[in-house]
């Protein structure tokens, strides 16, 4: 946008549509998937910028005074209006004919006082209602258009009477809410305007109800369900209520909080001739129950008596309810109850009896329950101390599956206490003093079991029989039992091959075995936080590290918290590709082996916080933090250096894991120019600097490393360096020589010999010269030399006229010094000027090279191979020598 003034004309707007976008509209409504909420924005005026197509509309919680119908015509796609919690007075019948789709109404908590008879003319949708906590008046028939209602509530509104409407009307009304209002008394001719109608509930909850005239619920056309809680009945209100339900559909009714201290025999006759299923008389500060009070309900299939104060409950008390399947008695005996009580109760199934107070549980208690499936006994206080064998035989003909004895001081179960209990699936035995060994005889007969919860008792000493009687066990939690010793071979969990989860935490477990999970191949889910177990994981523990998760293939999620760890063996997590959760927190941790975290292929969840970790580095967590949708690393004392946290940085940076705590609880440690500051705000910029430094540090090391080759290169070969180096430089500068032709030379060879070996020279070089086919003519000092010149002087003119210079090699030449100092130096001096291949040498002795070097500056390795010779041990060789020498003067002299 080159133009600067469209720009400031298009900035606002794109940023506002992009804001509509992104599900903010610029009166601060949130925006989601065509649903708008504006609740809580101090709006006095229906927002119009919100998008057209919304369907429903929060504007609960603000100012609005008036709910206009124009400004709502832009929105005419809504379904749901929520103008509640507002100061609205008054309603237009325009709303709903601007809004036809409407089919959720609320208008709850305004001051809506009159409601005119055409005012819901138009909502032929509306489905629900709420006028809740408003001050409207009912004149005539407000409701009378409302054909698909199926919820109204008219509470809080102080009505006194229910008559909403003076004709026939609601006939699809479900839910009438009428709570908290003013209401007495409960005329027939108040309720005639439901008469075609079938309610499901019917709420009059805290009303000053005190009447019933005759006939009243039979005004209406169907009435299933009647709530009236906080309604001071009494037992002779009660009882009038009931009979004038006498002969209706009730179903469910709740008579909660009604002050029904005693119930009599007459007390629900009414129901008689109802199908009553459903009875809540919870918080009723019952204290007795007659006889036989509950004959009158046949069809009742649920109770609540929680909250009363029933101090017994009489073997007759609950006679009649022969299909009842739901009791609740929680915290509703206080004192006693009779043995053979529940006998009634044959088809019961659950059974809620926590928070009791009775004596004891006597033989023929739950005699009778056959069908008992759920019994929980929580927090009794009864003398259980000791479950024996004989304790629950009374529920020897149930199949109970599950039993909750929690908190009831138990303190010893004996041999065969569950006996009875074949179907049992489900065991609840935490929170108890229970404190002894576990020989395995406590759990016989549990043929069906598959979870035991034992966790929070005193002291329980597992042996290794101690399960062996449940091998179907899925799930046991022992934590905190004071197990502490599970030292024990075979394991105490040896048989359990089906067990899925096992908590075992809590119990200062210092020693285990490696195979105390042996065979465990199931086990989904292992908590051994709060623990011990540090040592087993040292190096330095006899024997090695204990590696006690090996084979735990399907184990899902892992909890070592807070065990004092602070080595981990690299194997430690080997073959657990299914681990998905992993806690290590609180732990001292520092350096964690590079290859630890290879196997966790499916981690999710990463646990670290209130470690030692200085450093977080990528060969550790690399490759695990890839999958991470959770990682807790909070509270380590990070090191804010690029070395330990720069990948870590920049990892956080794109991460999209939950790392709840980032902004606040990541905070780096050392240096001291950092301490305390977030790990997120550590600037990596200038760790990506240290690449240019990283290829000076290549560069030097290759110069460095180069040099050495150099300088090794030439104390073991510089001879040769310097001896070619030499003869390039000569042919560059321009001494090369042109290969002269033999003609060109006075001799063939001259001849450096020492003075001792003369006699070995005139023998074999004269006899050469006389062999007519070669013709070689040598230079031999004592032959050769003009007289009258220096030997200086003829040495070196001599070796100027030589094609060759052959060397006779032996212990004499090096040790003669003239030889030495001055012929061999000059000659070589002379070859490298020449570049000339022009040396032999020729070996009477067996010269070691490095004597030679050291005498004479000259090594084999100088001369091509034919250049040298060694005068034969044997005489029948001689003749093969001669032929290489006469080869060698032979041999071109050019440096190639
Ligand atoms: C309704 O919209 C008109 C303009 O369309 C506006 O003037 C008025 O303030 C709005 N009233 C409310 C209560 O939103
Ligand atoms: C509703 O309108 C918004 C923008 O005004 C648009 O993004 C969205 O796709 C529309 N939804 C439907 C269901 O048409
Ligand atoms: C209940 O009715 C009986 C007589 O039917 C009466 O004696 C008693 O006082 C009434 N109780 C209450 C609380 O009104
Ligand atoms: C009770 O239920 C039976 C069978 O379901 C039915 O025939 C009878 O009419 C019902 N009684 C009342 C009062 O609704
Ligand atoms: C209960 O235990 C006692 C011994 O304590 C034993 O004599 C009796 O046979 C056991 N009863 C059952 C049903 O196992
Ligand atoms: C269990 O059922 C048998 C046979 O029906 C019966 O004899 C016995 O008394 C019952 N026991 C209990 C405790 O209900
Ligand atoms: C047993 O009851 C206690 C207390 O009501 C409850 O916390 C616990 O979850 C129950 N046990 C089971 C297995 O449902
Ligand atoms: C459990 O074992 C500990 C030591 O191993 C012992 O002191 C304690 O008495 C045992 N407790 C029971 C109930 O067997
Ligand atoms: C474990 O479970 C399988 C299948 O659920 C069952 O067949 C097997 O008998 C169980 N093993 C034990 C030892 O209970």
């Amino acid at each position: 946008m080159k133009d600067p003034v469209a720009y400031w004309v298009c900035f606002p707007v794109s940023l506002l549509t992009t804001c509509i976008l992104c599900g903010l509209a610029e009166s601060g409504c949130k925006i989601k998937n065509e649903v708008a909420d504006c609740s809580h924005l101090k709006l006095t005026e229906i927002p119009s910028d919100l998008p057209a197509n919304i369907t429903a509309l929060d504007i609960s919680h603000n100012q609005l005074k008036k709910l206009p119908p124009a400004n709502l015509t832009k929105y005419s796609q809504l379904t749901y209006l929520d103008a509640g919690f507002n100061s609205i007075s008054k309603l237009q019948p325009e709303l709903c004919q601007n809004l036809p789709q409407l089919k959720v109404l609320k208008l709850q908590r305004n001051q809506l006082h009159q409601l005119p008879d055409n005012i819901f003319t138009y909502c032929t949708k509306l489905v629900e209602l709420n006028l809740g906590s408003n001050i409207i008046e009912i004149k005539n028939d407000p409701f009378r258009n409302l054909k698909t209602l199926n919820i109204l509530d008219v509470s809080h509104n102080r009505l006194s009477s229910t008559k909403l409407g003076s004709q026939q009307q609601l006939e699809n009304l479900q839910e009438l809410v009428m709570s908290e209002n003013k209401i007495s008394v409960l005329k027939k001719e108040d309720l005639e305007f439901l008469s075609n109608t079938s309610l499901k509930t019917f709420d009059l909850s805290s009303n000053p109800l005190e009447e019933f005239h005759a006939g009243c619920f039979h005004a209406i056309g169907n009435l299933y369900g009647l709530i009236l809680d906080r309604v001071q009945l009494g037992h002779n209100h009660t009882e009038k209520l009931c009979s004038e339900l006498a002969g209706t559909t009730i179903w469910n009714l709740s008579l909660s909080h009604v002050q029904l201290s005693h119930i009599f025999k007459s007390t629900f006759r009414g129901l008689r001739t109802t199908n009553i299923t459903v009875l809540n008389l919870s918080k009723n500060d019952l204290s007795v129950i007659d006889d036989d009070s509950f004959i009158w309900l046949t069809h009742l299939e649920e109770l609540n008596l929680e909250n009363n104060k029933i101090s017994h409950l009489f073997s007759n008390s609950l006679h009649g309810l022969s299909v009842l399947k739901y009791l609740n008695l929680r915290r509703a005996l206080t004192r006693k109850i009779d043995d053979f009580s529940f006998h009634w109760l044959k088809n019961l199934k659950y059974l809620i009896m926590d928070d009791n107070s009775f004596p004891e549980i006597t033989a023929n208690m739950f005699t009778g329950l056959d069908n008992l499936r759920y019994l929980s006994l929580c927090s009794c206080t009864t003398n259980l101390k000791t479950v024996r064998n004989t304790t629950f035989s009374s529920l020897a003909n149930s199949t109970l599956q599950f039993l909750n004895l929690t908190k009831n001081k138990i303190g010893n179960l004996e041999t065969g206490a569950f006996s009875w209990f074949q179907h049992l699936k489900i065991l609840d035995l935490g929170i108890n003093e229970i404190s002894q060994m576990l020989k395995g005889d406590e759990f016989q007969g549990l043929n069906s079991i598959e979870m035991i919860y034992l966790s929070y008792n005193k002291r329980l000493n597992l042996t290794s029989d101690s399960f062996a009687s449940i091998p179907n066990l899925r799930k046991l939690m022992l934590r905190r039992v004071g197990c502490s010793s599970l030292d024990l071979s075979p394991s105490p969990f040896h048989a359990l091959l089906n067990l899925t989860i096992l908590d075992i935490s809590n119990n200062n477990i210092a020693n285990i075995r490696e195979d105390l999970f042996a065979g465990l191949h199931k086990l989904e889910i292992l908590d051994l936080e709060h623990n011990n177990l540090a040592r087993l994981w040292k190096h330095g523990n006899p024997g090695g590290p204990v590696l006690f998760l090996k084979g735990l293939i399907n184990l899902y999620a892992l909890n070592l918290e807070s065990n004092g760890f602070d080595e981990i063996p690299k194997q430690a997590f080997n073959g657990l590709h299914q681990l998905t959760n992993l806690n290590l927190g609180i732990n001292n941790f520092d350096l964690l082996p590079a290859s630890l975290f290879h196997d966790l292929v499916s981690l999710k969840s990463l646990v670290l916080q209130k470690n030692l970790i200085t450093s977080v580095e990528e060969v550790v967590f690399g490759a695990v933090f890839k999958n991470l949708k959770e990682l807790d690393m909070a509270l380590n004392p990070f090191d804010c250096t690029c070395e330990s946290i720069s990948w870590f940085v920049s990892w956080l940076n794109v991460t999209q894991a939950d790392i709840p705590g980032l902004e606040s609880h990541y905070l780096c440690n050392t240096p001291s120019k950092y301490h305390s500051s977030l790990v997120m705000d550590f600037d990596i910029s200038p760790c990506k600097d240290s690449a240019p430094f990283q290829l000076l540090y290549i560069i030097s090391a290759t110069v460095i490393s180069f040099f050495i080759f150099v300088v090794i290169l030439i104390h073991l070969e510089g001879w040769r360096i310097k001896f070619y180096w030499n003869v390039s430089v000569n042919r560059v500068l321009g001494y090369r020589e042109i290969d002269r032709q033999r003609e060109q030379f006075d001799y063939d060879a001259y001849v450096i010999h020492a003075r001792k070996d003369k006699n070995w020279v005139s023998k074999n070089f004269i006899s050469l010269e006389g062999d007519d086919q070669a013709a070689f003519t040598f230079c031999l000092e004592e032959r050769d030399f003009e007289a009258g010149i220096s030997e200086f002087e003829a040495t070196v003119d001599s070796i100027r006229r030589s094609r060759k210079i052959i060397f006779v090699v032996t212990e004499n030449l090096l040790k003669d010094s003239w030889c030495k100092r001055f012929k061999v130096h000059h000659a070589i001096q002379q070859a490298i000027e020449q570049s000339r291949d022009s040396i032999i040498l020729l070996f009477l002795h067996d010269i070691p090279d490095y004597k030679l070097n050291h005498a004479l500056y000259l090594r084999r390795g100088m001369f091509k191979t034919c250049c040298i010779l060694d005068w034969p041990a044997q005489k029948e060789r001689v003749n093969a020598f001669y032929q290489q020498l006469k080869l060698a003067l032979k041999s071109s002299s050019n440096v190639h």
